[in-house]
């Protein structure tokens, strides 16, 4: 089965249909993904909360990203996957970050990556799209700038915030990314983005005028009953659920109910 590419993903767009993309890490999650009608999985450092247990995502190492994509790659066929970039794999020079983005399509298995950021990554995004690693952008509440913002804040409030917003994602269309995540922004100034540019916004905490929306799976699932940001739907509760079961398994355990005697 031939996956999905990113010209299938910009092809769908332009057809005016919206695009759904979750996180996923696992090959268990992977294989459902890959069965539903999504049309790609970000392998996001957001593993550093949801699987690592941290505060935010700086921790994420380029192995540990690359070892969870080769999980998901491996369980599905589908879908397009795009493996993400940590904090301190793309930072420090153009040469470095090549390398790196060239270990995660490799080793990792996925089509694309993405990277944190504005204009000042539009070289290196060049460079990459012309060595044949499809880029994709994420501008906005950038997770990765956690300290820096003191904390996850929404951003381009100000009339100067929005506008640099915008200027970025038009410098990361002409520097070659096929699509950009707007994070973490007012609704107003993601649709300014969507109709500034041509290629896919992802949108997540950013309303409903994006190509396609995003969502962390464990959090649309509902597998923290603590997370409830304002964004954020969740089409389960599988905490209760989860809590449920292992209660009543505990349960049958200790009354002895399973395994059942067998004669
Ligand atoms: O790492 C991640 O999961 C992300 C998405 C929330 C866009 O960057």
């Amino acid at each position: 089965m031939k996956r999905l590419s990113i010209l299938d993903l910009q092809a769908k767009k332009r057809q005016g249909q919206k695009l759904s993309l979750v996180t996923c890490y696992d090959a268990s999650f992977g294989r459902l993904v890959d069965l539903s009608p999504i049309d790609a999985i970000l392998i996001g450092d957001s593993l550093g909360m949801v699987i690592k247990g941290e505060e935010h995502t700086l921790s994420v190492t380029l192995d540990e990203i690359i070892y969870h994509c080769r999980a998901v790659a491996r369980s599905t066929q589908r879908v397009h996957l795009i493996g993400d970039m940590p904090f301190g794999s793309y930072q420090a020079s153009i040469d470095k970050a090549v390398e790196n983005a060239i270990r995660l399509v490799k080793e990792g298995g996925v089509q694309a990556i993405k990277l944190e950021g504005g204009v000042m990554y539009a070289e290196l995004i060049s460079r990459l799209t012309k060595i044949g690693i499809p880029v994709m952008g994420h501008l906005g509440l950038t997770p990765q700038s956690y300290h820096q913002f003191g904390g996850y804040k929404l951003q381009g409030k100000s009339k100067e915030a929005a506008d640099q917003i915008i200027a970025d994602a038009v410098a990361l269309e002409q520097a070659g990314a096929y699509a950009i995540v707007l994070e973490g922004i007012p609704q107003s100034v993601a649709k300014q983005c969507t109709e500034a540019i041509q290629i896919p916004t992802i949108g997540i905490g950013a309303g409903p005028y994006c190509s396609g929306q995003i969502l962390v799976l464990y959090d649309l699932l509902g597998l923290d009953e603590r997370f409830n940001p304002k964004f954020l739907k969740k089409y389960e509760d599988f905490s209760a659920k989860t809590l449920a079961a292992l209660q009543n398994y505990s349960t049958e355990v200790q009354d002895s109910i399973f395994p059942e005697i067998k004669a």
